[in-house]
């Protein structure tokens, strides 16, 4: 450590998403910060998220409704007291994202909102039709940019957290374009890195979703909870050879429908809600249909609504599908569920604070049970957002009073075999494991089968090679075996985990699973 290059600041925020520039702005209120994202600043979630940002704004909308709609799709497993502040905060919160000039759509001189699945009411704030996302994070990270505390480093790979007498003081990352290692020494580090669909062959994530956040807190010793509950969004466009692209959930809330084969409805026989039931039901039940007609899809019908109001309201689906080749003011979509969101995460309390002195963790890379078993559609912007900010308050408090001794630093990656395996190889093997076992319908035996691979493959890797890209597949592995592992562990069926040889919801599992290198718990 000694030779290495060394980096210090007040804060160190990792990840360039809604949560990590949201606390980036709010700790530049105290500090020095260095914001540090693995590629470019909009390779990020955040970018793609289209339907919106859910908060209590209309007249007709109170927080008590919008926390039994969360309570209610979390499915028994919610902690209420982090969804009470959740609701509460989140308007507050809007109100500061319109300060900072993000350009909310309006209907005439209200602010206009929307619907989507599950929510009692339109309560979804949205920008550029369907491109909230890409408004949102450009918006914040202007604001970053012209602050001076604030300093920007893209292409800078994390490896593994410094820590020393059960403190983090930062983290050991790999600088892409110098090529070189780097230390980032710092009184406080905010773990902002989203969520791992890269885990699956199928997934609406961008690639660089790998996990890395989850991987290195938990190989730091770092508790990890709700890791079985992964999101499968219902739709995406399912074209041979071509990247899940997500098709909003706003479509279904404005009033396009599912249809099978033979171009009938199928949702009303699964949920009285239909299209707009909780996600997790949507998406079975899309399952079971192309199961059922040995196909990889079924349609999503957006015709009944106007040509121009599609073309306004939804610019990017409309673009994006014509230029595959398919109208979608004529045409039916292919479409198919694919992974999208981790309710699971780095184990915080509400204050952003894990178990680990000096390490805070906030958006989707955390966990708190804010979205139980299964999360509300518009409430993970939401959730970066107010928990975002909250983080920041804490950290600062932390800082305060910390006397810093940097000498004895330890770093927390003991893999030392090679690999002998080319890494792609690795990478699309685990992907297609974990999308045919692990993914909506999962059950003991293809979890042990999954189980046994990913033991193989966790041997092959080690740190000190050229390319940082094994660094991230040695990440995807250690997430395969936590979501498997707690996968297994809970023998029943709730939200986005479903076991088929353990259909049923039982109340005695209504806890969370907890996983701490070397140990694991229920609480
Ligand atoms: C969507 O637009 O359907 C995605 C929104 C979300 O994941 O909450």
């Amino acid at each position: 450590l000694s030779d290495l290059d060394k980096i210090e600041t007040d804060f160190l925020v990792i990840g360039s998403g809604i949560a990590g520039l949201f606390s980036a702005l709010n700790l530049a209120e105290k500090g020095e910060v260095t914001l540090l994202t693995k590629e470019e600043p909009k390779d990020c979630n955040t970018e793609y998220a289209q339907g919106g940002i859910a908060a209590v704004i209309s007249e007709d909308d109170t927080p008590e409704l919008h926390y039994r709609d969360t309570l209610d799709a979390g499915d028994g497993l919610c902690n209420p007291y982090a969804v009470k502040i959740l609701v509460n905060e989140g308007s507050q919160r809007i109100k500061e994202l319109f300060e900072l000039g993000v350009d909310f759509d309006r209907e005439g001189d209200k602010v206009a909102l929307t619907k989507e699945g599950a929510h009692s009411c339109r309560r979804i704030l949205h920008a550029g039709g369907d491109a909230t996302g890409t408004e949102i994070r450009s918006s914040l990270f202007e604001k970053v940019l012209n602050k001076s505390q604030i300093k920007v480093e893209n292409g800078i790979f994390v490896i593994d957290l410094l820590t020393e007498d059960d403190r983090c003081h930062g983290a050991l990352a790999y600088d892409n374009q110098q090529g070189e290692y780097v230390a980032y020494l710092a009184k406080a580090v905010v773990l902002a890195t989203g969520g791992a669909g890269q885990l699956y062959q199928e997934t609406s994530n961008p690639e660089v979703a790998t996990g890395d956040g989850i991987a290195l807190a938990y190989r730091a010793g770092v508790e990890v909870m709700d890791l079985e509950f992964v999101q499968f969004h219902p739709t995406t466009l399912q074209l041979n050879g071509i990247p899940n692209f997500l098709i909003s959930e706003a479509v279904r809330g404005e009033g396009a429908v599912l249809r099978d084969q033979s171009g009938d409805r199928f949702m009303p026989k699964y949920h009285e809600l239909a299209e707009l039931a909780p996600r997790d039901v949507v998406a079975r039940a899309i399952y079971q249909e192309m199961e059922k007609n040995n196909i990889g899809y079924v349609y999503l019908d957006v015709t009944g609504l106007e040509t121009e109001f599609i073309k306004r309201r939804f610019p990017t689906i409309y673009q994006t599908c014509l230029e595959r080749g398919i109208n979608i003011t004529k045409d039916f979509i292919p479409v198919s569920p694919a992974a999208h969101y981790f309710m699971g995460g780095i184990k915080t309390n509400t204050n952003g604070e894990t178990n680990l002195l000096g390490l805070f963790a906030c958006g989707e890379t955390a966990s708190l049970g804010v979205h139980g078993a299964n999360r509300l559609a518009s409430n993970s912007l939401l959730d970066g957002l107010v928990y975002g900010k909250r983080v920041a308050k804490k950290a600062i408090e932390y800082m305060i009073d910390l006397k810093l001794d940097f000498k004895k630093l330890k770093i927390n990656n003991n893999n030392q075999q090679l690999i002998d395996k080319p890494l792609s190889a690795v990478k699309e093997k685990l992907q297609l494991l974990m999308m045919e076992n692990v993914g909506i319908i999962r059950n003991k035996n293809g979890l042990n089968q999954t189980m046994n691979e990913i033991k193989e493959l966790i041997n092959y890797l080690n740190i000190d090679i050229e390319d940082i890209r094994y660094i991230e597949v040695q990440n995807l592995i250690n997430l395969a075996y936590l979501v498997v592992k707690a996968s297994l562990i809970r023998k029943e069926s709730r939200g986005a985990h479903y076991r088929e040889d353990y259909p049923e919801t039982k109340q005695k599992w209504q806890k969370h699973i907890v996983l701490q290198k070397d140990k694991e718990w229920e609480g």
